[in-house]
């Protein structure tokens, strides 16, 4: 067959194929073009998903008649002022958007530039170019996109059903509102408002993060960590979750990088290796990163739908992040979710309002805790060895307070000066442990514990070949074992972090473990494997719930676990503890 060129049209419909996969790509493209002119107030509006209709108005710099004609060529921009590709500061730039949208639906744009005496507008239906002729629009830019694909019904048949696209249309336009603050967005769907959002004032830390809630959910704004970090001339600012908010995927991870939201395939590994065992296996947290630096640091001009860039200096990008990330956990320190208190006092909230005479109201945690509280109640002996003396306690001043009680030989119940707090032993022991053990094999290696009897430990083969594979590796860790036959191991050395105790559960968890990384075809990092063994030798060299604790016991662990960092979750993710505000639960008892 011959070699002909192709017609402009035909152009117009392949490039369509990339910049506008679906209608959340045209709302993308359409906002990012107003964000470009300017705008500060966007409304935007879909019915059927998208595809019966999109509206972008925006109150921006508008366009000159004569530009409208040609914002709808192809290739056509008033974005790139000289030749030059490596100082964008814009969204856009490719000029693709608009004739591709055109190529493929009918789409109308009316303008009036700001300070011209009148609008124009101009319809391409299909790739068919109308005339400009003048309208009636006070100010900005409004552009209608009307039954998108009709004119390319293959790609209409991968269309998802209208719930679904509009489902990722808005999650579109939440990731751009997400990027800009300081603009105010409005979404409508089938006529009725979906959310608006109202601008921010400047200054992301100070005021942006009551917006981010709107987006991200009410959870973020009370477990948000603001953070700041500068290298060189590159600077991070932004919000991260604490890890006891985490997700099963990455879609929570936002990326800005000059204004621009970005999925870049570095983020997700370089966010989990910062957070790295605060998160449970397979997890993502929440946050809200904002990149800036020199235009000229970075490589826009990667993909037709600009949401992929290259850094010139991926390292140190990706150091300033993880070091700002490790820093703002780091001084988080012990603190836990204060959702998870909210979420709590809900579940202890009377129901409001008449008619709730006792004995007729639904009982909730109340009921749930009355087997402990009323054992606590009866002074039987035992009971009482687990209250805490309160002749002297130490100081409530202290940020996890005195323990003044256990509940169930599983709760630690302490008050500080304006809350009380509640720790579950075994997870904040847990973490402890870890800590420690990742401390001393940090600093030059575990101290060991020799058994006077090497203990056999009877496993499967399997286990046996796995556990002997890794021993020197677990040698380092303070565990000395060596095959005993096929079906057994000896034990000749512990880390004395552990004790003896639980020697034969933490070899059958970790033949499992390492069955498990084995495979994932050996591709975890040693480091992230050790980290792994450690927290599984945590876990059993830890204080297991059911065990009853003496007063000074407990305040140690309380005293213990403000003074290690990362021990507001145990190595799984829960929570070591909450903390119940004193002037909520005075509330609870209608005393505010
Ligand atoms: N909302 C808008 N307000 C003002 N000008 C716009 C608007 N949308 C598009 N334009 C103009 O039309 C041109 C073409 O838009 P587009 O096809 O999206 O390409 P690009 O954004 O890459 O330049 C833009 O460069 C801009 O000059
Ligand atoms: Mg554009």
């Amino acid at each position: 067959m011959a070699i002909r060129q192709l017609p402009p049209d035909l152009v117009n419909r392949i490039a369509a194929g990339e910049v506008v996969e679906r209608p959340a790509s045209v709302v993308k493209e359409l906002i990012e073009n107003a964000l470009d002119a300017g705008a500060r107030r966007i409304e935007v509006a879909t019915a059927g998903g998208g595809l019966r209709l999109i509206r972008v108005a925006d109150d921006g710099a508008g366009m000159e008649g004569r530009d409208l004609a040609l914002a709808v060529e192809r290739h056509a921009t008033s974005k790139l002022a000289s030749d030059d590709l490596s100082a964008i500061m814009t969204l856009g730039f490719r000029g693709e958007a608009l004739p591709s949208i055109g190529a493929v639906a009918r789409l109308t744009i009316a303008s009036r530039a700001s300070g011209a005496a009148e609008a124009y507008e101009i319809a391409v239906d299909a790739g068919a170019k109308s005339k400009s002729k003048p309208s009636a629009l006070p100010a900005g830019t409004r552009v209608e996109v009307r039954d998108l694909f009709y004119a390319t019904p293959a790609r209409l048949k991968f269309m998802k059903s209208e719930r679904v696209e509009s489902a990722a249309i808005v999650e579109m336009v939440k990731r751009l509102a997400l990027a800009r603050p300081e603009i105010a967005l409005a979404l409508a769907s089938e006529e009725r408002t979906v959310f608006r959002l109202e601008a921010c004032p400047p200054g992301l830390l100070d005021h942006g993060l009551a917006r981010m809630g709107r987006i991200l959910g009410p959870d973020f704004v009370k477990d948000a960590l603001p953070l700041r970090a500068a290298r060189g001339n590159v600077v991070l600012e932004g919000f991260a979750g604490l890890p006891t908010l985490h997700r099963p995927n990455g879609l929570q991870l936002h990326l800005v990088v000059n204004g621009r939201p970005v999925r870049d395939k570095l983020l997700a590994g370089t966010v989990r290796a910062a957070y790295g065992d605060l998160l449970p296996q397979g997890r993502y947290p929440t946050l809200a990163l904002f990149l800036s630096l020199p235009p000229d640091e970075v490589d826009v001009n990667v993909h037709p739908a600009k949401t992929e860039l290259r850094f010139r200096d991926p390292n140190g990008v990706r150091s300033l992040i993880i070091g700002a990330l490790r820093e703002a956990l780091g001084a988080a320190g012990h603190r836990a979710t204060a959702s998870l208190a909210q979420a709590a006092l809900g579940r202890m909230a009377l129901p409001s309002g008449q008619g709730a005479r006792p004995g007729t109201r639904p009982l909730g945690l109340a009921e749930e805790a009355q087997a402990p509280l009323a054992s606590f109640a009866q002074p039987s002996g035992d009971t009482r060895a687990s209250i805490a003396d309160a002749d002297e306690p130490p100081p409530a001043s202290y940020p996890l307070g005195a323990a003044r009680a256990q509940i169930n030989d599983t709760f630690i119940i302490a008050a500080t000066g304006d809350a009380l707090v509640i720790v579950d032993q075994h997870a904040a022991h847990e973490r402890l442990v870890y800590e420690r053990l990742k401390r001393s094999f940090a600093n030059g290696g575990i101290a060991r514990q020799l058994l006077l009897i090497p203990e056999v430990v009877e496993l499967d083969a399997e286990a046996v070949a796995s556990l002997s594979a890794a021993s020197p590796e677990l040698e380092r860790l303070g565990l000395v074992i060596e095959p005993f036959g096929a079906n057994a191991v000896l034990v000749r050395e512990v880390p004395s972090l552990l004790g003896t105790s639980g020697v034969r559960g933490l070899l059958a968890d970790l033949a499992a473990e390492l069955a498990e990384s084995e495979d994932e075809g050996g591709a975890r990092l040693l480091a992230g494997r050790l980290d792994h063994v450690l927290s599984t030798m945590a876990c059993h060299g830890s204080v297991r719930a059911g065990r009853r604790l003496a007063p000074e016991e407990m305040n140690a662990l309380l005293r213990d676990m403000e003074a290690t960092p990362f021990t507001g979750q145990c190595n799984h993710g829960r929570p070591t503890y909450i903390e119940l505000k004193l002037a909520d639960i005075e509330k609870l008892f209608s005393r505010r």
